[in-house]
C-alpha cells in the first residue's frame, strides 16, 4: 500500500510510545507538537483530515467539532471516563467512541487510598514541617490526624473503581457503605452494604466519589450533602470534579462542617476555587489517578488498539456506543 492512501490519524497529546507504534506502523500519524492541551481551532484543524481521533479528557469534543469531517469514524478517548464527549452526537454521525477501562481500576483505587490517608494523617502538612525544620523531636500533640483502621467507609458509585477501593479498605477493617443506583452484586464480596445516599452522608467518615459525570451525578456533593456529613469526616475524590460543588466545598471546609478533603479532580480543573489552596486540611494533586508509566501505557495500547479496530471495520473492544453499529 503506497503511503498516500494510508488512514489518517490524530493525536491530541503526545501519550506513551508502545501506542503511538501501534499507529504508526499502520497509518499516517499526526501528533499534537507541543506539551499542552489544543486549543479549538487546533483541534479541528487536526481532525479535518483524520479518519481516527484519538484524544484526552482534556479535550472537549463537541458535535459542532465532529461536523468539520464527515469522514471521521472513531473517537478514541485515552480515559475510562469520556463526558468529554458528546456520545450522542457521535453516535447519530455514526462515529465509534472508546475508552480504557480496567487497566486503570488498580492504580486509580491506590491513589484514593494515598489520598484518604494522606489528608487523615496529615502527611503532607508534616513533610512541609519536617523540611522546614520544624521538626523538634517527638511531640504528643504534633499534627494529630485521625484514625482509618475501623472506620466507615463510604463508596458513592460502586463500578469498578469503587470496588477496589472496597477490596482495599478490608484490609483495614473498615465497614463499608455504598450508594450507587441499585445494589451492586459483587459488593457482598466486600461486605459492603447498599444505602440511601443521606444514610451514607451521615454514617461514613470518609465519603469517596467512584461515579462517572452526567447529568444526575453532576454537584451529587453539594451544600446540603456537606451538611449531612459528620463534622469530622474527609471527602474523597479521584472521579470527576463537577460531581462535588467545590464552592460549597470551600465553605465547608472554611466552616469546619467537615475535617478535610483529599482531591485530584477540580470543578473548573485545571484551576482551582478561590480559597481551596489556602485550606491547610486539604490535599491537593493534579489529577493523577491514572498516572503509573505501566497504567498509562496499557491505556496508550488499549486506546490505540481500539481505533485499529475501528479503523478496520471491526468492533473495537471498548465501545461506549454499540447502538452505533446497529442497522
Ligand atoms: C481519568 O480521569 C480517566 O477517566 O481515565
Ligand atoms: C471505571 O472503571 C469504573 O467502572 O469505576
Amino acid at each position: 500500500m503506497s503511503s498516500n492512501c494510508k488512514k489518517k490519524v490524530f493525536v491530541t497529546r503526545r501519550i506513551p510510545q508502545p501506542g503511538l507504534d501501534m499507529l504508526q506502523e499502520r497509518y499516517e500519524v499526526v501528533i499534537n507538537p507541543h506539551n499542552r492541551v489544543l486549543n479549538k481551532d487546533e483541534l479541528i484543524d487536526g481532525i479535518r483530515a483524520a479518519d481516527g481521533l484519538l484524544c484526552l479528557l482534556t479535550d472537549e469534543i463537541t458535535a459542532e467539532i465532529m461536523d468539520v469531517n464527515p469522514n471521521l469514524k472513531v473517537i478514541s478517548n485515552y480515559a475510562v471516563g469520556y463526558n468529554n464527549i458528546d456520545v450522542a452526537a457521535a453516535t447519530q454521525r455514526g462515529i465509534m467512541v472508546t475508552n480504557t477501562p480496567g487497566v486503570l481500576t488498580d492504580a486509580t483505587a491506590d491513589l484514593t487510598w494515598a489520598l484518604l490517608m494522606a489528608v487523615s494523617r496529615r502527611v503532607v502538612e508534616g513533610d512541609a514541617l519536617t523540611r522546614a525544620g520544624r521538626f523538634m523531636g517527638w511531640d504528643p500533640m504534633l499534627l494529630l490526624g485521625s484514625d482509618i483502621s475501623g472506620k466507615t467507609l463510604g463508596i458513592i458509585g460502586m463500578g469498578r473503581i469503587g470496588q477496589a477501593v472496597a477490596r482495599r479498605a478490608v484490609g483495614f477493617d473498615m465497614k463499608i457503605l455504598y450508594y450507587d443506583k441499585a445494589p451492586v452484586p459483587e459488593a457482598e464480596k466486600y461486605k459492603a452494604e447498599f444505602v440511601s445516599l443521606d444514610e451514607l452522608l451521615q454514617e461514613a467518615d470518609f465519603v469517596t466519589l467512584h461515579a462517572p459525570l452526567t447529568d444526575e451525578t453532576r454537584h451529587i456533593i453539594s451544600r446540603r450533602e456537606l451538611q449531612l456529613m459528620k463534622r469530622t469526616a474527609y471527602l474523597i475524590n479521584t472521579a470527576r470534579g463537577p460531581l462535588v460543588d467545590e464552592k460549597a466545598l470551600v465553605e465547608a471546609l472554611q466552616e469546619g462542617i467537615i475535617a478535610g478533603a483529599g482531591l485530584d479532580v477540580y470543578e473548573y480543573e485545571p484551576r482551582l476555587t478561590d480559597g481551596l489552596a489556602g485550606l491547610p486540611n486539604t490535599v491537593l494533586l493534579p489529577h493523577l489517578g491514572s498516572a503509573t508509566l505501566e497504567t498509562r501505557t496499557k491505556m496508550a495500547t488499549m486506546a490505540a488498539g481500539n481505533l485499529i479496530a475501528a479503523l478496520e471495520g471491526k468492533r473495537p473492544p471498548n465501545l461506549v456506543n454499540p447502538e452505533v453499529l446497529q442497522d
